[in-house]
Formats: structure tokens, C-alpha cells, sequence
């Protein structure tokens, strides 16, 4: 059992794009759509996309809109991992109804 704990710990450094750990849906949130959507339970109160409280998307139209981008919203596939992706999308999902 050591044995395996040792080459799982260390085969867990190759990826220096991602990190170790992803990060939960409410940081990815705060970090990347802020700026630019009102969600209260993040505390963000940006204003050049849709107010997210009010819209109440569904979780695979924010995890589609948050991969593809569209109508003035940049695609997010090449700077979340689809980790991150699922977990935003869980958190707009969960915080809006
Ligand atoms: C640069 C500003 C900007 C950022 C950053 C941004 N968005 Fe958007 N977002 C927009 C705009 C503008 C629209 C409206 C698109 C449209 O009208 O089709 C939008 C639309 C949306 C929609 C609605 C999609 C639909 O079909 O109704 C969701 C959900 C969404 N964004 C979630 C997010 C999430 C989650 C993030 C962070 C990963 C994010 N956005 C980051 C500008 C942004």
C-alpha cells in the first residue's frame, strides 16, 4: 500500500498548466466570470453580460456557454480545465434556484 501512496504521489507533478487540484466552481467564478455577470452568491456584481440571479440557467446551458463562448462571451475551453468547467457550472446552477 506505502509503495503505491509513493508512485501515486509522484507521478502527480507532470502538469504544470493545471493545477494539482482544481479549483471549486464559486473561485473559477469569482477569477473568470466576475467581471462581467451579477451572481450574488459570489459576491460579484459585473454588468456586461447577463445578471445570472435573474437568468437562472440551467447547468448545461452555463457549462456549453462557458466552453463555447458566444454573442460577445469569450470561450473558456483553452483557460479551465472541463474539471473546472463542470464545477462552475454546478455552482451557477446550484446558487440560482
Ligand atoms: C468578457 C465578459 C464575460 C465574461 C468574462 C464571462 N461572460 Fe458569460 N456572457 C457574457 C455576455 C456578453 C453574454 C451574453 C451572450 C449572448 O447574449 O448570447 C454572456 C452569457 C452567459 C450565459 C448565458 C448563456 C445563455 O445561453 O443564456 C451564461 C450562463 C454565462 N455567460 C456564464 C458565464 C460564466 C460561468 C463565466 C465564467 C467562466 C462567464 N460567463 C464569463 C460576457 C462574459
Amino acid at each position: 500500500m506505502a509503495a503505491v501512496a509513493v508512485l501515486a504521489a509522484g507521478c502527480g507533478g507532470g502538469g504544470i498548466e493545471s493545477p494539482a487540484t482544481p479549483r471549486d466552481g464559486k473561485t473559477v467564478f469569482t477569477e473568470y466570470c466576475g467581471a462581467c455577470h451579477t451572481l450574488s452568491a459570489a459576491g460579484a456584481d459585473g454588468g456586461a453580460g447577463p445578471n445570472l440571479d435573474d437568468l437562472k440557467p440551467e447547468r448545461e446551458t452555463v457549462a456549453a456557454q462557458v466552453r463555447d463562448g458566444g454573442g460577445g462571451m469569450p470561450a473558456f475551453s483553452n483557460k479551465l480545465s472541463a474539471a473546472e468547467i463542470d464545477a462552475v457550472a454546478d455552482f451557477v446552477a446550484s446558487t440560482t434556484r
